[in-house]
């Protein structure tokens, strides 16, 4: 029996065909798929995954994925104002256990990360790292039935490479931002754009002409200013380290 909390099951029809058109833009994901529900890998098959990622279609596609290796995946949003209530819904239609919903307050955001921990993951997939941190908090009975894990965004892996110093970390976590195909790719472009298309819906504002400011010239501030600038803004950049990150 799946169990979750998402704001409106009704809604799952429209989350799916969001999933669909998802997965057909993301062929690499789709791939795995099928190569898993063709040969069942034996790795994880009964895999208890707790994920605390972004709630949106592409995740979906991953959660997809993982249940056609055989895995049982719990989600829960890592940012309440990302979470697409209908792909939530359609998310938990498609037996994954969700807790999400959009507008979440910060205790409705706890009680969301919690009920994953109630699942006993095996395996973290985290964004931001609240699901890590609240195990090795408040849920550190959860700590011994965890494998490892992986932290999708900068700040998520700058907490943990903290914890990992001061010997706080109790077990193994990939970061996936160190991979090229992340920074170099989602920070640099991805981000860029998806901050343009949030100000511009936002605002509704004309970019060309508007000062615009870049706070840190890192991957994404990178991407940002380029994007900014092709779209005619006057952009100024602040930096702390202006000689490392030039
Ligand atoms: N929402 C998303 O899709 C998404 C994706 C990737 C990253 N992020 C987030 O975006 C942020 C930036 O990520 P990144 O990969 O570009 O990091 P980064 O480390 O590559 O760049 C951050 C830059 O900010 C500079 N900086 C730090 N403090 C500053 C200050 N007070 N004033 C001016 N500059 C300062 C640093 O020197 C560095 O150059 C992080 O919080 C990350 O988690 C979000």
């Amino acid at each position: 029996m799946t169990d979750f909390k998402v704001k409106n099951i009704e809604l799952a029809e429209k989350g799916t065909l969001q999933i669909d058109y998802a997965e057909s833009r993301m062929p690499v994901l789709r791939e795995i798929r099928r190569n898993f529900e063709k040969h069942r890998p034996l790795p994880l098959q009964g895999i208890r995954i707790g994920a605390c990622l972004h709630v949106t279609k592409e995740t979906a596609v991953l959660t997809r994925t993982l249940k056609a290796g055989g895995a049982e995946v719990a989600l829960c949003g890592s940012n309440p104002l990302s979470t697409q209530d209908e792909v939530a819904a359609a998310i938990a239609r498609s037996g994954v256990n969700v807790y999400a919903w959009r507008g979440e307050t910060t205790d409705e955001y706890y009680w969301c990360v919690n009920k994953v921990i109630d699942t006993k993951p095996m395996i973290t997939l985290d964004d931001g790292a609240d699901l890590v941190s609240t195990i090795h908090g408040s849920r550190t009975e959860a700590i011994g039935g965890v494998k490892g894990g992986t932290e999708e965004t900068t700040t998520g892996v700058i907490r943990l490479r903290a914890m990992e110093r001061d010997g706080a970390l109790r077990y193994p976590i990939i970061a996936v931002n160190d991979a090229y195909s992340k920074y170099l790719f989602d920070n640099r472009y991805g981000t860029g754009q998806s901050t343009i298309d949030g100000i511009l819906r936002a605002t509704n504002t004309l970019l060309a002409g508007k000062r615009f400011v870049v706070c840190g010239y890192g991957w994404c501030g990178r991407g940002l200013a380029l994007r900014a600038r092709g779209m005619g803004a006057n952009v100024i950049v602040t930096e702390g380290q202006p000689v490392e990150s030039a």
